[in-house]
């Protein structure tokens, strides 16, 4: 696990970005995993930028989303399908249908989610998948308790993400779901890269646990220690719990420029 601690999210989202651009110039159909929620959005207006600027093109892309609210109307603001095309998708050149998000609004969920786990796979698989972190340590939507082999499924969330997510519901908690379909710790330990982004202290307690803390689905994004690229970038309140952050930052200062992430 490779742990880079940045200045803010500007440049947080300029290394997200590079990642991604190196990825589409040496595979135009790369195959995108899309977390919404406030952490990745340096990263996906970074990416808008390039884009208009003409340095990028997603036409021949793919994007899957984590996560959904089960039961929100379609044409609710915060269905995640809905945000992200607010946020990305709309706003770059993706084919129609190229990014798709689990049905929460199937009359069948087990098979929704089974048929999600068919198009990922039917894909290819997700070649850089770009991940925020719950204060309670959930990646997706996988909650503490979690199997750390989960596949996409039906989730009730914690009391604490209904919280943390009420801001977007005008800080109403009650009017947040109570369910969510999620990749599981499964899907998305396949993706070949991860790119987890966390910044403020919010966040620190769960990034302690991801990074130096020990396996367990009490903090389920640790089961991502097993994955052979992970890269996790901090802003310096992300990373105030980090025990090694000195080394990291030595690390990550050493590393030859041909490297990236
Ligand atoms: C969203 C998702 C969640 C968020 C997490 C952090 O698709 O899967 O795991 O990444 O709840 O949310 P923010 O970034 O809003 O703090």
């Amino acid at each position: 696990m490779e742990v880079v601690v940045l200045q803010d999210r500007t440049d947080i989202g300029r290394i997200a970005a590079d990642a991604v651009s190196a990825l589409l110039n040496r595979k135009p159909d790369a195959v995108l995993g899309l977390a919404t929620g406030s952490s990745p959005l340096s990263i996906y207006d970074e990416l808008v930028s390039r884009y208009e600027a003409g340095e990028l093109s997603f036409r021949q892309a793919r994007g899957f989303t984590l996560d959904e609210y089960v039961g929100l109307p379609a044409d609710h603001p915060e269905r995640y399908r809905t945000v992200i095309d607010a946020v990305f998708a709309s706003r770059v050149d993706f084919a129609d249908g190229a990014v798709q998000g689990p049905d929460g609004l199937a009359a069948d969920i087990p098979a929704a989610c089974a048929a999600y786990e068919n198009a990922i796979r039917a894909a290819g698989g997700v070649d850089l998948q770009i991940l925020g972190i719950g204060t309670d340590g959930h990646i997706g939507f996988n909650e503490p308790g979690s199997s750390l082999a989960s596949r996409t499924r039906i989730k009730t969330l914690t009391r604490q993400t209904r919280i943390d997510n009420a801001r977007f519901f005008d800080d109403d908690v009650d009017a947040v779901p109570t369910h969510c379909l999620t990749q599981g710790l499964g899907t998305i330990s396949e993706a070949r890269h991860i790119v987890l982004v966390a910044t403020g202290r919010g966040k620190a307690e769960a990034v302690h646990h991801l990074v130096e803390g020990p396996v367990s689905a009490m903090w389920p994004a640790t089961v991502l220690q097993h994955h052979p690229h992970v890269t996790v970038l901090l802003d310096d309140a992300a990373a105030r719990r980090l025990q090694l952050v000195d080394y990291y930052r030595e690390t990550y200062r050493s590393k030859p420029d041909w490297q990236g992430i």
